[in-house]
């Protein structure tokens, strides 16, 4: 669990982080995007304590930043932008060093479970600096979960890697999810973004929105269907916007884009109206608005308050 309370960080006269109050719950995967410069890793090194904030506090599992940092340090797994691990020590050994520094109990046990658990175990004993960025990204995620941290702190875990590294490193973690461990998943990456979390929070300096991938996509534009008619005539538009449930109209080319609340309740009403007008409906869909479109609008949005 991740709570933060008005979470500020200055540097100099850079606002880096300001005023930043969000609840991660246990066992969530939560987002975190923004732009470049947007507080991002600011605000994973405050939670992680490796920088104190200039204002505001937050709580990690139950300790406080600033307070009880060595308890705060113990219950997360962080890995940061640059994972540093020694290229010409083997996979064992780079694991193991962390997990000594880490007081884990069992280490040849732990290393050996995440080597496996990563597909990893048969290389065990090569230099890592050998693998694959995929395979490097891999094992320094299992290096911060060595010591079962309940909470995990990823910057930007595929940033740097080709589509199939990153895909690999995109199933680990959609393999902890139902873990019970809480996830803190910085990322530019908005398809990411979209399949990994159960929220989504967009910074810049200030959090701009925090929500469900879902319930953003929909909470901007609401939800429309489009409907693609045969043959498209003015009449049928008057007919759908003098719906009950509609809320707009627009009509296209070959049919109409229909803004209602609930499809699933009003769309069989939508087409029987339709349908008792005359019209040949050929088919209906849910239009999609991507993660892709509202991260750009609210970025545009946060861009105009600030002007
Ligand atoms: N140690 C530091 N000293 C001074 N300024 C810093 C320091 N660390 C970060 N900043 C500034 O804080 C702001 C936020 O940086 P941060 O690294 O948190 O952004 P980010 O969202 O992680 O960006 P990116 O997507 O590029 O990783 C930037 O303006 C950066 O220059
Ligand atoms: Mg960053």
């Amino acid at each position: 669990m991740i709570r933060a309370k008005g979470l500020s960080k200055r540097f100099g006269d850079n606002l880096a982080v300001d005023d930043v109050s969000l609840e991660v719950r246990q066992g969530e995967v939560f987002g975190f995007l923004g732009p470049n410069g947007a507080g991002k890793t600011t605000t994973v090194r405050m939670l992680t304590t490796l920088v104190a904030p200039t204002g505001g506090t937050a709580w990690v599992n139950g300790h406080q930043i600033g307070s009880a940092d060595a308890q705060v340090r113990a219950s997360v797994g962080l890995l940061t932008e640059a994972p540093g691990l020694y290229p010409r020590l083997t996979a064992v050994e780079n694991l193991g060093i962390y997990a000594e520094l880490h007081g884990v109990e069992d280490v040849p046990g732990q290393v050996r479970r995440y080597l496996t658990l990563l597909e990893l175990w048969d290389r065990r004993d090569e230099p890592v600096g050998g693998f694959s960025k995929g395979m490097q990204q891999k094992l320094a995620i299992a290096r911060a979960l060595l010591h079962e941290p309940p909470a995990l702190f990823l910057d930007e875990p595929t940033a740097a890697l080709d589509p199939e590294a990153a895909r690999v490193v995109r199933d680990f973690v959609d393999e902890l999810r139902g873990e019970g461990r809480t996830i803190f998943l910085c990322t530019h990456n908005l398809d990411e973004a979209d399949r990994l979390c159960d929220r989504v929070a967009v910074i810049r300096q200030r959090l701009i929105r925090v929500d469900t991938p879902a319930n953003l996509r929909h909470g901007l534009y609401g939800r429309s269907v489009r409907v693609r008619l045969a043959k498209m005539t003015p009449a049928l538009e008057d007919i759908v916007a003098a719906l009950p449930f509609v809320r707009s109209v627009t009509p296209l080319e070959s049919g109409l884009r229909v803004a209602l609340d609930e499809p699933e309740t009003h769309n069989p009403d939508l087409v029987r109206a339709l349908v008792a007008a005359g019209a040949a409906v050929q088919y209906l869909e849910e239009e999609a608005h991507s993660l892709e479109q509202v991260y750009f609008d609210l970025m545009a949005e946060s861009r105009e308050a600030a002007a």
